[in-house]
């Protein structure tokens, strides 16, 4: 029920919608009803049934009140004018029209109230997309570990088609159906009390029925969900590494995979759709026999001459009390859909429920510029349980560069990726001009790094906003400068468009060694005070490395640099070498220094130049 409220609540403020809604909705009700009791003089007319006598008293028009009795009494004020002047075939047109105008009227309303439901409808749906979105691009990295991401992909695209699925077509038969079922049994127990107090005696018991099917139906819609999360997983790491499955010959291998993931969700789905299908038969089944039931208590007292009920009355009563089963049906079968919009819901909030666990501060340090050093205090780190980090000290001071190298796992990149808070330290702290970086608001801090890493991470967009990617208002000037600067320019030209090509997804149609130096581009137009490469060089091959290491080191120039370098020959020149082993500073000085030391750099260096 809190998950229902707080979905509705996306639709705020309730006073745009509501107002319009009901009274829309309610007009559409009344209309409806209107036609079934213009049964009624219908079949008087039809049958001969009307008895001038009991007419005699609309022989006037009534003054008006708001009230049942005058509409009745007016209506039955024209019908006596018409009899009298047309005669029967006369009177038939009369009830006729009038039920052609109120049906005309209450699908009007019906259909205005549908156009007020789409607006609500379209509201919530995009605010709840939004507040994913915010939310997830507000986690810290560690959340989004591989295994994660297609199950928010899933929850980002399905859940919500679920809810707006579900939840929101409920809205109608939330409001809708109990309003017409009340109207409908208020007629029913002005013409009928005895008659309506039987039948709501047996419908509760067919109500039961069905709401202990569609209650077992959720924890089944929770399992479906989550496997077609698990499903779009599959789907992406098959599409992004179709390279590789197909150099290894590993189609069997995802396809086996997602053969079971669809087994299973399958399987799921078929006994979920067991216990859903089975609620309209039953409704249905039982809808009848209550019919039957009122048709034979009913028909009893009509024929027994027991009751106040004519007969005509009685078709009248059967067809209206029929009409409230419809109703009912609708509440039964949103009730089981609304169980499948929870589950998709539930799973959506526990996404914007999650806390962020790196957050600025709520009073933050103001933050000028970088003016000093980064320091590096006793600095340790674990991403789970295994510490990653022990006891780190360095300090990297304005202007000077230092280098991290050593085996692959030691724990260098996870060391640069505390200086822009992707994570923060278990323990000790780091220092930025003597401030611990956790008390700067984390968009400036930010906002003073460039950072390049061995993956160029490129958007399905221009050229040229992939330069300008996160700045606003640059001009093409400046992006071709920041290129040109990057070696970037020349083939950037070579490109269709220019600077307005396309580049595909994630850069699909660039080479590495040109995806690199469009990256080493934004950070140079970014031009942050501080730079952090991490590898950045690694994974080209050695032509375009000798581009990409010129266009590093003009970046480079009067900046300070923490970088990570596997090639020890392009880190030479760096102020400080720290070689890093298993989480621990091994060594440390400058290259002449560590050359002349017997130990893993000089191993390492040996190694590199054979
Ligand atoms: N996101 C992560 N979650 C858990 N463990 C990680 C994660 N990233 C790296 N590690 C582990 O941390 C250690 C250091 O990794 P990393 O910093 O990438 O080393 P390097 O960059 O020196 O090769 C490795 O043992 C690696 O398995
Ligand atoms: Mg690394």
């Amino acid at each position: 029920m809190n998950t229902y409220l707080r979905i509705l609540s996306y639709a705020k403020p309730y006073g745009k919608f509501v107002p319009t809604y009901i009274i829309y909705a309610l007009l559409s009700i009344i209309f409806g009803l209107l036609n079934f009791t213009l049964l009624k003089p219908l079949f008087d007319v039809i049958f001969e049934q009307v008895d001038p006598a009991s007419l005699t008293q609309f022989t006037s028009k009534p003054s008006f009140e708001f009230s049942i009795g005058y509409f009745s009494h007016l209506f039955n004020y024209y019908f006596l004018q018409v009899a009298e002047t047309y005669g029967k075939m006369g009177t038939l047109f009369y009830v006729c029209i009038i039920i052609v105008v109120s049906v005309f009227l209450a699908n009007l309303f019906t259909y205005l109230s549908g156009v007020v439901l789409a607006k609500v409808r379209a509201v919530v749906i995009k605010r709840m997309r939004m507040d994913i979105f915010d939310r997830v691009s507000g986690l810290q990295i560690a959340y989004f570990s591989n295994e994660r991401k297609g199950d928010l992909m899933s929850k980002m695209t399905n859940d919500v088609q679920e809810v707006e699925n579900t939840i929101v077509q409920s809205l109608r038969v939330v409001f809708r159906e109990p309003a017409t079922i009340i109207l409908y049994f208020a007629v029913l127990f002005l013409m009928s009390v005895k008659l309506t107090l039987f039948t709501i005696l047996i419908i509760p018991i067919s109500g039961a029925i069905i709401g202990g099917i569609t209650r077992r139906l959720k924890k089944k819609a929770v399992q479906s969900q989550q496997s077609l999360g698990r499903i779009v997983n599959i789907l992406d790491e098959t599409l992004s590494g179709m390279r590789v499955i197909k150099a290894f010959n590993a189609e069997w291998f995802m396809k086996t995979k997602f053969d079971e993931e669809t087994d299973y969700y399958s399987h799921v789905n078929v006994s979920m759709a067991r216990k859903n299908e089975l609620a309209s038969p039953i409704s249905q089944f039982l809808g009848v026999s209550v019919v039957a039931g009122i048709l034979i208590y009913g028909g009893g007292l009509v024929l027994s001459g027991n009751s106040d009920l004519g007969a005509s009355d009685f078709i009248t009563y059967i067809i209206i009390f029929t009409q409230v089963l419809n109703p009912a049906k609708e509440i039964s079968r949103a009730m089981s859909n609304i169980q499948r919009g929870i589950a998709s819901a539930e799973r959506i909030f526990k996404v914007i429920d999650t806390p962020s666990k790196i957050t600025s501060p709520k009073d933050p340090i103001h933050l000028e510029g970088f003016k000093n050093s980064i320091e590096f205090k006793q600095v340790s780190f674990a991403y789970e349980e295994s510490t990653v980090l022990k006891g780190i000290n360095f300090t990297l001071s304005k202007g000077k560069t230092i280098a991290l190298v050593g085996p692959s796992g030691g724990g260098k990149s996870t060391l640069a990726d505390l200086v822009p808070r992707f994570y923060d330290p278990s323990e000790g702290k780091i220092e930025l001009d003597g401030v611990n970086i956790r008390d700067f608001d984390l968009n400036k801090l930010r906002g003073l790094m460039g950072i390049v890493t061995q993956e160029s991470i490129l958007f399905n967009d221009t050229v040229f906003n992939n330069i300008a990617f996160g700045l606003s208002n640059v001009s093409l000037d400046q992006v071709i400068e920041a290129a040109k600067i990057a070696n970037a320019h020349e083939f950037i030209e070579k490109l269709e468009n220019g600077y307005e090509t396309s580049i595909g997804e994630r850069g699909s149609k660039l080479s590495g060694g040109q995806k690199q130096r469009l990256s080493i581009a934004r950070a140079v137009l970014k031009n942050p005070p501080i730079l952090i490469l991490d590898e950045a060089t690694s994974a080209l091959d050695s032509e375009s490395e000798l581009l990409v290491q010129e266009a590093l080191t003009k970046l480079m120039a009067n900046r300070t640099t923490l970088v990570i370098a596997h090639r020890l020959s392009t880190i030479q020149h760096a102020d400080e070498i720290l070689v890093i082993e298993q989480g621990k500073i091994v060594q440390r000085g400058t290259h002449a220094e560590l050359s002349q030391t017997t130990g893993l750099y000089q191993k390492l260096s040996s190694i590199q130049s054979v």
